[in-house]
């Protein structure tokens, strides 16, 4: 049995990408995609047609508001664009895609919850129940606010941009479906701050992270899933194995599909049960202070925020000079 094949018996596989066709070769569950995934798809000539029916539809969205501007309309397209990608997958996976809200609104609660609502309500178009998305919010604490009002009106969330065990705390604490907490980035960051070339697999603290975050929720039996995320090398994401899911980008699934190593189970939720880990309540004072206090934490979840903006920024002015 192949590398993927046998971590496909103790974790659900999910495919990290905007580009579709590569969805089909590795049969993941679910896929998830971000802003940059999507900036990128989008300047494919396989997928134009998303474009122009996105263009088409938020024209028809902007039409209806009694003053459309430009920057409306581009919006509009923005967020048609996300779902028009959504549709396309869940073509092809059985499981759920996650599509992300606008980074730009990563500190507005009210606008959060509001933009994840119209996502819904344009799959709906389209006869896609919410069973079948995940909104992905960055792990803010008002992101995580955001995502507590949309769990409670029925709409799962996927809380993304974690990196901090604070954060996975007011997550689980908020009810929500599944977080995200990123691997690869968090190996860079120490990668530079400590000026190191890398580190051994048990002590990459990605993995340590997640392995942290895994065994805290199974220990005091929270329900909201794991999926690590963000990955650098399938040493990483075998490391991970019996995580809940993983997200994981085409070439690594490739890479793991390739190769007939060994993947023993890493993560197990019954001797988690076992451990000896102490509650932690985080209010909204506690949940910045420990975030401030992380360097990593702080600094990646800026940074993340600000990527994501900045691509949104690049693909509205391309869908502008279509508009
Ligand atoms: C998925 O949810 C994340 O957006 C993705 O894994 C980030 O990966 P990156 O750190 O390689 O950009």
């Amino acid at each position: 049995m192949n590398s993927l094949d046998q971590l496909k018996q103790h974790t659900v596989i999910v495919a990290d990408t905007g580009d579709i066709d590569s969805i089909a070769r590795n049969k993941p569950q679910d896929a998830t995609t971000n802003p940059s995934l999507i900036a990128k798809a989008a300047q494919m000539p396989q997928y134009a047609d998303l474009i122009q029916e996105a263009i088409k539809s938020g024209r028809q969205d902007v039409a209806k508001l009694s003053a459309g501007t430009d920057q409306k309309l581009v919006n509009a397209v923005l967020d048609r664009l996300s779902v028009n990608f959504g549709l396309r997958i869940l073509q092809i996976v059985p499981g759920r895609v996650s599509v992300e809200v606008d980074a730009r609104l990563s500190f507005d609660e009210a606008a959060t919850v509001e933009k994840g609502k119209h996502l819904i309500r344009l799959f709906a178009e389209h006869g896609i129940s919410s069973d079948r998305i995940l909104i992905k919010i960055a792990s803010t604490w008002e992101g995580i606010r955001a995502a507590e009002r949309l769990e409670r009106d029925g709409i799962h969330c996927n809380l993304t941009l974690l990196f901090g065990f604070g954060q996975a705390v007011a997550c689980a604490d908020a009810g929500v479906t599944l977080i995200s907490p990123f691997v690869g980035r968090i190996l860079d960051w120490y990668k530079k701050s400590q000026g190191v070339s890398g580190y051994e697999i048990e002590k990459d603290p990605g993995v340590l992270s997640v392995h942290r975050i895994y065994n805290y929720y199974k220990r005091h039996g929270y329900k909201t899933q794991v999926m690590g995320a963000s990955f650098r090398s399938a040493d990483q994401v075998k490391a991970l194995c019996g995580c809940d899911l993983l997200t994981v980008s085409p070439s690594l699934l490739t890479e793991l599909s390739a190769s007939d190593a060994d993947v023993p189970k890493r993560l197990d939720s019954a001797a988690a049960r076992t451990m000896e880990l102490e509650r932690v309540t985080l209010n909204e004072s506690a949940f910045r202070w420990t975030l401030n206090q992380d360097a990593m934490a702080t600094e990646k979840l800026a940074e993340g925020i600000r990527g994501f903006a900045d691509d949104l920024e690049s693909l509205s002015r391309f869908l502008n000079t279509l508009c």
